[in-house]
């Protein structure tokens, strides 16, 4: 059987894992947040002391890398191993780093072909896969494609409400360069043909929530 795949991609802050979270919720299907596979890996390297920067360890780290995600949005966790680092891989130092360890292509295909396996099992009756080359490469023949997109500002302003303590320009050149240094892998700023952008600009959480379930409404 085809999976039932809603494919969300977007960039830093555009509310792409909230929204998938809750639009998942809504319709009963799983959520799979993808971004959380790369900074769980970034947050592993990290507790092995291994350098970020050098792709070679990053590879070998690859072999230990004991991951656990939940597809359930209502009981979403990540595990590594034993640990439970749903909250540790948001800290602004895996953000600094994770763009390091998802820009090494053996970590994409390792973690696609993950993916690709979650997707299989869970998918009954949907699931919502949000991260940046889910219409593009992770899953190009899903059914519904989003790019979630909003302006710059917005997604700054978005980011620094949630990190309590800092300022929103901080928040805003990281996110800034997050971006740029992602980019240069996966092109998630423009929609791919076929792919439906809901801009969430002057969207509120509720309508944006509406307007991508709206979205898999009319390709039912
Ligand atoms: O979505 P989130 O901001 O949590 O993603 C964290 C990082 O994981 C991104 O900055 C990017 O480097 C990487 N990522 C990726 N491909 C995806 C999802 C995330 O390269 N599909």
């Amino acid at each position: 059987v085809t999976p039932f795949v809603v494919a969300v991609d977007g960039p830093a802050g555009s509310g792409k894992s909230s929204v998938s979270k809750e639009v998942a919720r809504r319709l009963g299907y799983g959520f799979l947040d993808t971004g959380a596979a790369y900074r769980a890996l970034a947050w592993h390297a990290e507790a092995s002391g291994i350098d970020t920067d050098d792709a070679a360890s990053v590879i070998s780290s690859l072999a230990s890398f004991d991951y656990r995600i939940g597809t359930d949005p209502a009981g979403y966790a990540v595990h590594v191993g034993e640990a439970d680092v749903t909250d540790a891989i948001r800290d602004p130092q895996i953000s600094a780093v994770v763009s390091r360890v998802a820009r090494v292509p053996e970590v994409r295909t390792h973690l696609i072909e993950l993916f690709r396996a979650i997707m299989a099992a869970d998918a009954a009756p949907g699931i919502v896969v949000e991260g940046r080359d889910i219409t593009t490469v992770v899953a190009p023949d899903a059914p519904v494609r989003i790019l979630l997109t909003a302006s710059e500002d917005v997604r700054a302003a978005r980011r620094s409400a949630e990190l309590v303590g800092s300022s929103t320009s901080d928040v805003g050149e990281q996110m800034r360069r997050r971006d740029a240094a992602d980019a240069k892998v996966v092109d998630f700023m423009t929609a791919a043909d076929g792919v439906t952008t809901v801009d969430s600009t002057e969207l509120d959480f509720d309508q944006t929530v509406e307007a991508v379930i709206g979205v898999i409404r009319s390709s039912q």
